[in-house]
């Protein structure tokens, strides 16, 4: 079984993308709602709660960790993975990987402030491009306007003034943060067509579907588990194209949502 963990919705955007390599996987999201945002926590902060959601998925059985934080994963780059029997599949390292096989120059990343603090994309990409220009943006606007499920036209307005931040001469752009690319469909009304936009959990899953050929942590029946520390009712309001058959819902502490 696959375990995946994000701070909330975003982690819907990497489940997609596995789903679409793993059919067969059965997936446990965990979703720590209880403490969203993380992009504006400290390291202090950011670093025990890597701790416990690693644990947590280990001590529920996860055979394999994708990550769906770039935030954690940052706070990783800094300070080292936690002890985990389960592999552990990175955000960040997959997305760097990508820019380089593409040869992109000029890359925008935009993240949450804790990651674009942590310079881990620069690091990252820097280190497969020592000649890659690397501009890395915190938009920290974005992600309680997705949580809240905020009306189209306020998210518009934050990506568009995110967009007139962003430098014109790029030739890629990074969602850094895994609730970007659910709004991706705003970006691509207020960027240059021209600019690739690159969600990492593509390369990401790629990534699992290979390392999934030697082990055995994909074979299942293609159900997904969600768990949150949040409150269940707004959490699957809001992912019903995720809904399945087989797909169950359970709050951490115990109690089932409606639906
Ligand atoms: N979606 C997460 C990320 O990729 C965390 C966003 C947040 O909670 O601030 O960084």
């Amino acid at each position: 079984m696959i375990g995946l963990f994000d701070s909330g919705l975003g982690g819907l955007t990497v489940l997609r993308r596995l789903r679409e390599r793993l059919p067969e996987a059965d997936i446990l999201y965990y979703a720590d709602q209880a403490n969203v945002p993380y992009g504006d926590k400290s390291p202090d902060e950011l670093l025990p709660l890597l701790h416990a959601n690693i644990t947590w998925l280990n001590d529920h059985g996860a055979d394999a960790i994708v990550m769906a934080c770039n935030t954690s994963c940052s706070i990783a780059s800094l300070y080292g993975w936690p002890p985990s029997r389960a592999p552990i599949f990175d955000l960040i390292e997959a997305a760097a990987e990508a820019v380089a096989e593409r040869a992109y120059q000029r890359i925008a990343v935009i993240a949450t402030i804790a990651t674009v603090r942590s310079g881990a994309y620069g690091r990252a990409i820097g280190a497969r491009n020592p000649s890659a220009r690397v501009f890395e943006i915190a938009a920290p606007a974005l992600v309680p306007l997705i949580e809240s499920q905020a009306a189209t036209a306020d998210v518009e307005a934050a990506v568009a003034e995110l967009c007139a931040q962003i430098p014109k001469n790029i030739d890629a752009l990074v969602y850094g943060c895994t609730h970007y690319p659910l709004i991706d469909d705003l970006f691509a009304l207020h960027l240059d067509p021209r600019i690739a936009r690159i969600d990492p959990a593509v390369a990401q899953a790629a990534r699992v579907y290979r390392a999934a050929q030697t082990a055995q942590f994909a074979n299942g029946r293609g159900a997904t588990r969600y768990v949150t520390t949040g409150e269940p009712d707004s959490f699957f309001l809001s992912a019903p194209s995720q809904r399945s058959g087989r797909d169950s819902r359970v709050n951490v502490r115990g109690s089932v949502p409606r639906g």
